[in-house]
């Protein structure tokens, strides 16, 4: 098999890459190790910045996102018992974001790619790469039990944090920077309506809480816990009561529902630079992660892509090699961006453990954030998505 861009991974990352080159007119085949029902229920981000929705709309794939998707202009930061609420529009040049589930991006992707025709293989096992520092870089894996040799002008690794693209690079060229948080995330799906209008982000004395949401019908919750949390000590009545305790306000009810799904996710930040090897190009979480404090990971993911097919679309149109250079360059300005951004709302929201000069800090922050216009629209316009990197 011949392509020219071979695409490892069918996330937001791989899927939009294959969006974007195929409305340019460049020939991709995309490989996935998991089934497609898999992929499209995988739940994770909720929030996506302006600069992604219109993407996804100048890709052709945003249609549905703009029927179903909530835009939102706010959200609330509540601690010391108070909720205040942040008008990111107001703040940040009337710059929204939209509430359409990753899910539900993913869904709409798949479903342009195979009504184009194009290929998109589920289920391939043994994926490896080679030759990645030559003009035919290769991608090897097995299909429906056949074993399969895919050769490409580049390769994107658009494989998720624990793919095989990043590791394929030899050691001695990544550098990479990490951080491991002491906690993780209890997230649940529940059927009930959202008991507010936008998302609240909630300091508080037993661990952080964050009420998000998927639709008029879906709440999606979550709370602070131990990083290797047993979901079995979590029946459905002890996450509501931490909701309750976390988040709860007088005169103001958290709607309780059915628990459709629940989670935990591990926090961590990290940062391999470059993001590039050869003829290799990571995108997204295989090259960076971020905790979600920020809602950046999706975001970052697809401004990734961008980046990468534009420089695809320079090369294969005029020969010009500049753009696939300073890709990694051009990513790690907004990646680092995200990072900092990602630790701070991190750092500033989550019990950090029992020192009071930490807990100090964390309030004259939250109160700095939520009566400075200055502080605020910091925090405003790197939540929408900075233009200016
Ligand atoms: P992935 O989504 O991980 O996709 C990688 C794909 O590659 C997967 O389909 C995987 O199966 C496949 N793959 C892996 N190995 C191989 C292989 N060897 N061969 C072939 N295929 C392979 N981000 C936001 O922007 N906003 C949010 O609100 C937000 N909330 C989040 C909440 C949670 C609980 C979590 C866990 C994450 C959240 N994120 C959020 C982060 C976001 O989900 C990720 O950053 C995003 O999925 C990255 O997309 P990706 O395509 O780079 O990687
Ligand atoms: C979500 O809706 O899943 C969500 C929203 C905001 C975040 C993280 C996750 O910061």
């Amino acid at each position: 098999m011949r392509t020219q861009v071979g695409i490892v991974g069918a996330g937001p990352a791989g899927l939009t890459l294959a969006r974007l080159l195929e409305v340019a007119g460049i020939e991709s085949v995309v490989i996935e190790n998991r089934d497609r029902d898999y992929v499209e229920h995988r739940i994770r981000a909720g929030v996506l910045e302006q600069g992604t929705v219109e993407l996804l709309r100048e890709a052709g794939v945003g249609a549905r996102m703009d029927r179903e998707g909530i835009v939102h202009h706010g959200i609330h930061l509540q601690f010391e018992g108070e909720r205040h609420h942040v008008p990111l529009s107001e703040l940040a040049d009337g710059r929204s974001i939209m509430i359409y589930g990753q899910t539900e991006v993913v869904k709409d992707l798949i479903a342009a790619r195979l009504e184009s025709g194009l290929p998109l293989l589920f289920e391939v096992d043994d994926v490896t790469v080679h030759d990645l520092q030559t003009e035919l870089p290769r991608i090897r894996f097995t299909h429906d039990g056949a074993a399969q040799e895919l050769e490409c002008d580049v390769i994107a690794g658009c494989d998720g944090f624990h793919g095989v693209c990043r590791p394929s690079i030899p050691s001695g060229i990544l550098r990479t920077f990490e951080r491991e948080y002491p906690f993780g995330w209890l997230g649940i799906l529940a059927q009930v309506a959202p008991s507010i209008d936008e998302l609240v982000y909630a300091h508080n004395d037993r661990g952080f809480a964050l009420l998000s949401l998927r639709s008029p019908e879906l709440s999606r919750y979550y709370v602070q816990c131990r990083p290797d949390e047993d979901l079995a000590e979590w029946p459905d009545e002890r996450i509501w009561e931490e909701l309750q305790l976390r988040t709860g306000l007088a005169g103001w009810t958290l709607h309780e529902g059915p628990i459709l799904e629940k989670g935990v996710t591990g926090m961590r930040s990290f940062v391999a630079e470059p993001m590039q090897h050869g003829r290799l190009f990571l995108a997204g979480d295989a090259a960076h992660i971020v905790p979600p404090t920020g809602a950046k990971g999706l975001n970052l993911a697809v401004s990734d892509v961008r980046i990468l097919a534009d420089a695809l679309i320079d090369w294969y149109r005029s020969g010009t090699t500049a753009g696939l250079d300073g890709y990694s360059n051009a990513c790690l300005r907004r990646v680092w961006r995200a990072e900092h951004f990602s630790w701070w709302m991190t750092s500033m929201l989550h019990k950090l453990g029992e020192d009071p000069f930490d807990l100090q800090l964390q309030l004259s922050q939250l109160r700095y954030v939520t009566s400075s216009q200055a502080a605020a629209r910091s925090l405003a316009e790197n939540y929408v998505g900075l233009t200016t990197l």
